[in-house]
């Protein structure tokens, strides 16, 4: 690729948005560096002054054994966790999810965890992944504006009237994709976790992704309104906000769904 310094404007742009397009959407350094230019190996860096050491990351998680399974040591770390603090830092030291390489945070939770409703979307996008919470991008803040139309806010004074939210995937997912199968089998253990640690009286699954993990079915148009069960307790599927802020005459169906969901509470 040539320098960006000899491009003219149009060449810039085009290129900029196809970087964008192959999934490198975040600047990582204040100055480009190109690595075609560099030494064919990087010299093996000196080991620092132990005084000069940096201090130990808590939330690294070191390498994976090579012969440990994915899923049996999610089920053991999930099950090892007796508070959400404990199931965060689970998380934090699991090694086998690769998504975490590439996510500026883990995405665990926001809201009260007391609450009576739990909602469960689908993975952090990139304003969550900056910012460290589930939902705070054009898709969050309608689904603040859709829970405050029934009374229900993640930062409500007293659990009746708040939300606690998370996502089936606590890491972003390069470009924003589909989670893959594996990933969600390795995460499942502990959103089963976290759901038991909270003890919600009601699931919300937003959107197929949520659908697929706790009830192990797909079909949002169809599954959307009509109470089912799931995790061992009542799960209410509804239309994820992403989806109707695409397909804005859908919200018709989603206004139904919080009336649905309102009147349950109020019952
Ligand atoms: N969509 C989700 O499903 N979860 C988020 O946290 C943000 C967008």
């Amino acid at each position: 690729m040539p320098d960006a310094a000899d491009m003219d404007a149009f060449t810039a742009a085009a290129t900029l948005e196809w970087l964008v397009e192959m999934g490198c959407d975040e600047a990582i350094a204040a100055q480009p560096l190109n690595r075609y230019a560099l030494p064919e190996r990087m010299p093996t860096p000196a080991k620092p002054p132990a005084a000069r050491s940096a201090p130990p990351q808590p939330e690294a998680a070191g390498p994976a054994a090579a012969d440990s399974d994915p899923v049996n040591d999610a089920e053991r770390a999930a099950a090892g966790a007796e508070t959400l603090d404990a199931l965060r830092a689970a998380l934090a030291g699991y090694p086998h999810c690769d998504l975490r390489l590439g996510a500026k945070s883990l995405v665990f939770s926001d809201g009260d965890p007391r609450a009576r409703v739990m909602i469960v979307g689908e993975a952090p996008g990139r304003e969550e992944d900056r910012a460290g919470k589930p939902f705070v991008g054009a898709a969050g803040q309608l689904l603040d504006r859709m829970l405050a139309a029934i009374g229900l806010a993640r930062d409500a004074e007293g659990p009746g009237r708040a939300v606690y939210i998370t996502n089936v995937l606590p890491w972003r997912p390069p470009s924003n994709r589909d989670p893959e199968p594996a990933e969600v089998a390795m995460m499942l253990p502990f959103l089963r976790r976290h759901i038991d640690l909270a003890d919600p009286e009601i699931l919300i699954c937003m959107g197929n992704h949520a659908c697929n993990a706790i009830l192990g079915r797909r079909g949002i148009t169809r599954l959307r309104g009509q109470w089912t069960t799931g995790f061992d307790r009542p799960v209410l599927p509804m239309l994820h906000p992403a989806y109707l802020l695409r397909q804005p005459a859908a919200k018709r169906d989603a206004w139904a769904d919080l009336l649905e969901l309102a009147a349950r509470l109020d019952a």
